[in-house]
């Protein structure tokens, strides 16, 4: 089985659906969560479904990217990580980190790319008077939320919705998409999957 670390900065509810996604039959298995947030709320989540975690605090190493990733890389090497999934991990990564798990980590992003890169999708998408929105698993390269699409589900947008409710009906689709890209991505297979 291949071994999946997740990395996360807050509540983690889109590591908690990988890893209860993550079954005896599954392809892959968790080794690891890595937070650069001490205080991220998904780091006990997994800790009570006995995921080792791990924190790796950017701070210290203010602008020195590449030193902080440096420290993020040893314990999912420790870890024997095959397949890196990032899920609300809220810094970017260098190309050098980015090049080192080249076509073995993934991110999910609530939009659908290649709309709305960065932040404050949901806003964005109202604004723009979208009538649907969604969320993209993708695989991670150089540039920010690109690479190659592996999945994409749709929301309608409807009328009244707030970024807070448009979000929350994107979420419950993000708990959908990203289990069923890694299955699939761990078992070798990287068509896109459209989930409506
Ligand atoms: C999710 O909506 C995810 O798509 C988004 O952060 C949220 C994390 O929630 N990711 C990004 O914005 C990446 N730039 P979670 O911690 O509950 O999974």
């Amino acid at each position: 089985r291949k071994r999946v670390a997740i990395m996360i900065s807050g509540g983690g509810s889109n590591m908690v659906a990988l890893l209860d996604s993550m079954t005896a039959d599954h392809p892959a298995e968790p080794c690891l969560v890595l937070s650069n947030d001490a205080r991220a709320g998904g780091l006990a989540k997994a800790a009570a479904r006995g995921v080792p975690t791990t924190v790796v605090d950017h701070r210290p190493f203010g602008k020195n990217r590449s030193a902080f990733e440096d420290e993020l890389m040893k314990p999912l090497l420790a870890a024997g990580t095959d397949i890196v999934c990032l899920a609300g991990f809220m810094r970017v990564l260098t190309d050098g980190f980015v090049s080192r798990w080249q076509g073995r980590m993934l991110n999910i992003h609530p939009s659908l790319l290649p709309k709305y890169k960065g932040l404050h999708t949901h806003q964005r998408a109202l604004e723009a008077g979208d009538s649907e929105h969604g969320c993209t698993v993708h695989e991670v390269t150089a540039r920010l939320d690109d690479g190659p699409i592996l999945g994409q589900a749709r929301v309608p947008v409807m009328e009244g919705d707030t970024p807070d409710s448009l979000a929350a009906r994107v979420l419950v689709q993000e708990h959908r998409l990203y289990p069923a890209v890694l299955r699939r991505f761990a078992g070798g297979d990287r068509r896109p999957l459209m989930l409506d």
